[in-house]
């Protein structure tokens, strides 16, 4: 031990000292979000003080942006506002634009202990240059702030960083608007997608029709609780409102000064009811519409005739007198034909241009308002269905179902823009805890939005030019506060701009996580809501390889240990995974220096006959709906009878469930009790049918027996095969999934989703 303090040592010292500091400085990386591309972290500081001056063009408008935007925030933060000098010299930030520094939005950022320069080929880049250096500054706020010498060379990846607001469903006040822009800006995205029309609410003033804000712009009452829920229940409320012109060239004016440009988005021909409302000679029918109080889609769509074009027309004439965006949004999705298929205007149009069918007369829409827009400099956007019966010359494709969309616009040489549901709705579930608010249904944690890339492999080095970036949606049915839409969007949002600005190679989840710590940090300190799940315990019970059942836990910052308790007694076991031999009720949680962290994940498990035995699938889950592996449904553990996406549902879209259960040994049983998720609003459907039969040699089966699913009122069926006479060791399980959407339902026409999970054998 001793020797540890000799002299000989002592001479080592300083290598020591570099090695852990350089130890410290990888475990613990600069705060900076999105990760920027090169950090040359040195020793020494720079200590901001009264006397700190900044310099910067004047003269320059784009300049001046960036360079007031760091000063109110020194002022907010130190409570000083540095002076505008003129020479520069020692204690002061330069910001310059340079043409050493090339790209678009690159910036050079440099902090020695006499000063700070940001240097730009561009304004946009002075401002993320900023943005970084404001993200250096210690959370706790005080009037000499020390800030580490670093020189940061950085720039974006991908040039379209969006994220997305849906104010139809919901409205959301001026002030909420800008604080959300402010997120985009602080997090270096770009684009604000401003989703502003919708079957239950228009929401952007339009001068020439007055009753877009008499009439579309209010409804008579919302939607209690999910759409899922039975009956369906409502609020009686009136609820409503819209943004004034002044108001929306205000928040242009705002986002301009971030560099976030705003991509208004006016629907058409689908989510237009609440328009029809208003304006019933742009419908299909002769119908008397309310603007809607149910989510989902309805079959009340524009009509294309001569009044709905004249009218389009005029909203886009005001629409671009206030958004200078090149891009205008045009919507595209979810349009139900139904309602063209018999009205006499829409058939006579689809022979007058010789139309294949309502997908080509949708298409023939589209490239008319394309027209329209192209004539006065702009260019559209839609969502995927733009490509159903043929895409407009110009158009740019957002892939929201998937990414097939994109990668079919790409190949055809159009620009994308990837925002699939699967990684970026971010209306999803961020956790599948019970106390979790209320949300449309999914399942997306912040590790799988961190896990994406927007870039298509099976595209061509040429084809991947084509994509633009990406952006995260966030759909506001089930988001009616300022509180609540932080809450879902950060830091989900946060892994988007990562995503969207650092290259792939660079990007590590734990890193995100620890520069995470500090902005929560501070968004807490400026009452920012946001989701903070970096601690809580996710549990999974693995089965299906014969070898019993194993809880695997974690959390996703990978701190502390795990602690297990059954049935509130503490167990000795530490660690990552506990083998299970009894039923039980199971806690996990994570402890952080002695001290729990995080919430505790519970997980009641069930023994049978079947559970921790082998079980074999024909067909794989959906990637997206994976359970804890093929053992979920044998697992002991009941999946959630409110959410689909835990960590026991399969979901099967289109396919059958088709599995065989070995047992081990020949066993005898009497019956098999199956459980089945119902949810039509998210194209869930149970099965019609379930079928069993057995065998000793897992060749010869017997005749299989089979029962009938009633379907449920509620989202949970529950049925129960009684197996006469069963006996043998393996069990083959068929449910054939419920097939084709009906007309009329959400997702018409589309594949079902099956969802299974316990498989209980007695
Ligand atoms: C969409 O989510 N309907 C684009």
């Amino acid at each position: 031990m001793s020797l540890l303090f000799n002299q000989h040592t002592m001479r080592f010292l300083p290598f020591f000292l570099l090695v852990s500091w350089f130890l410290g400085a990888q475990s613990v990386p600069l705060p900076i979000i999105p990760l920027p591309q090169k950090v040359m972290l040195q020793s020494g500081n720079f200590q901001l003080n009264a006397n700190t001056t900044m310099s910067f063009d004047l003269q320059q408008e784009q300049v001046a942006y960036a360079a007031e935007y760091l000063r109110k925030w020194i002022e907010s933060y130190s409570g000083f506002s540095p002076a505008l000098s003129r020479r520069g010299g020692n204690n002061n930030i330069l910001l310059e634009l340079s043409s050493d520094v090339k790209g678009q939005e690159a910036y050079r950022l440099k902090v020695s202990p006499s000063g700070i320069s940001i240097q730009a080929w561009q304004p946009a880049g002075l401002f993320y240059g900023v943005q970084s250096l404001i993200q250096l500054f210690p959370v706790e706020k005080t009037s000499n702030p020390v800030i580490p010498v670093v020189e940061i060379v950085d720039e974006p990846s991908f040039a379209y960083r969006g994220l997305h607001l849906d104010v139809g469903r919901h409205y959301f006040p001026v002030e909420f608007v800008k604080s959300y822009i402010d997120m985009l800006a602080r997090y270096k995205l770009n684009r604000f997608h401003w989703h502003l029309t919708e079957d239950q609410g228009w929401r952007i003033e339009i001068k020439k029709y007055p009753r877009l804000q008499e009439i579309s712009a209010f409804r008579d009452e919302t939607l209690i609780g999910h759409y899922n829920d039975q009956p369906q229940r409502y609020d009686g409320k009136r609820y409503g409102g819209y943004y004034t012109q002044a108001e929306v060239r205000e928040i242009v004016a705002y986002a301009r000064e971030r560099f976030v440009t705003v991509i208004p988005e006016i629907e058409m021909p689908g989510h237009a009811q609440a328009a029809i409302a208003a304006y019933p000679e742009l419908g299909c029918t002769d119908q008397k519409l309310k603007v809607a109080t149910l989510w989902g889609v309805t079959d009340n769509v524009f009509c294309p005739n001569e009044a709905t074009f004249t009218f389009l027309e005029n909203v886009l004439k005001e629409v671009m007198e206030l958004f200078p965006s090149t891009y205008i949004h045009i919507g595209g999705d979810e349009c139900p034909k139904d309602q063209w298929k018999t009205n006499a205007v829409a058939q006579a149009l689809i022979k007058k241009e010789n139309l294949k069918d309502e997908h080509g007369l949708q298409s023939y829409f589209i490239r008319r308002i394309e027209k329209f827009l192209n004539q006065h400099g702009r260019q559209i956007i839609g969502w995927d269905e733009i490509l159903e019966g043929g895409l407009a010359p110009n158009a740019t494709v957002m892939s929201w179902r998937g990414e097939e969309g994109g990668i079919e616009a790409a190949k055809a040489g159009h620009p994308v823009i990837m925002t699939p549901t699967t990684y970026c709705y971010l209306d999803y579930y961020q956790s599948q805890h019970p106390d979790e608010p209320l949300a449309i249904g999914g399942n997306l944690p912040l590790e799988k939005v961190y896990g994406y890339h927007p870039i298509p492999e099976v595209l061509t080095a040429e084809q991947k030019k084509f994509i633009l970036g990406v952006q995260g949606n966030q759909w506001t049915e089930y988001i009616s506060t300022p509180a609540k839409a932080q809450y879902m969007t950060y830091p989900r949002m946060q892994a988007i701009a990562e995503i969207a600005w650092t290259p792939r190679e660079l990007k590590n989840f734990n890193s995100f996580v620890q520069r995470l710590i500090p902005h929560m940090a501070r968004w807490k300190s400026e009452g920012i809501s946001f989701g903070n799940h970096l601690f809580d315990v996710k549990t999974s019970v693995m089965a299906g390889d014969g070898t019993g059942l194993k809880i695997k836990a974690e959390n996703p910052a990978k701190r502390g240990e795990i602690s297990y308790q059954l049935n509130g007694q503490t167990l000795p076991d530490r660690g990552n995974e506990l083998s299970i031999s009894k039923s039980g009720t199971y806690t996990a949680q994570t402890v952080y220096n002695g001290k729990p962290e995080g919430r505790a994940a519970s997980v009641i498990i069930k023994t049978h006959l079947a559970s921790g035995k082998k079980i074999k699938l024909s067909k794989q889950p959906s990637p997206s709906y994976p359970g804890s592996g093929d053992g979920s449904p044998i697992n002991g553990v009941l999946g959630s009878s409110e959410r689909y996406g835990d960590a026991e549902w399969l979901g099967f879209n289109g396919d059958d469930f088709e599995a065989v259960i070995d047992l081990g040994s020949v066993q005898t049983f009497k019956k098999m009790n199956f459980r089945f998720f119902n949810g039509p609003g998210q194209w869930i459907y149970v099965p019609k049918m379930v079928q069993v039969s057995w065998s000793n040699d897992g060749k010869t089966f017997s005749k299989p027996v089979s029962g009938n699913v009633v379907v449920p009122n509620g989202k949970i069926a529950n049925t129960s095969l009684t197996l006469p006479k069963g006996k043998g060791r393996y069990l083959k399980v068929l449910v054939p999934n419920f097939g084709v959407i009906p007309a009329g339902q959400a997702g018409a026409g589309s594949k079902a989703w099956l969802f299974v999970d316990e498989l209980v054998l007695e």
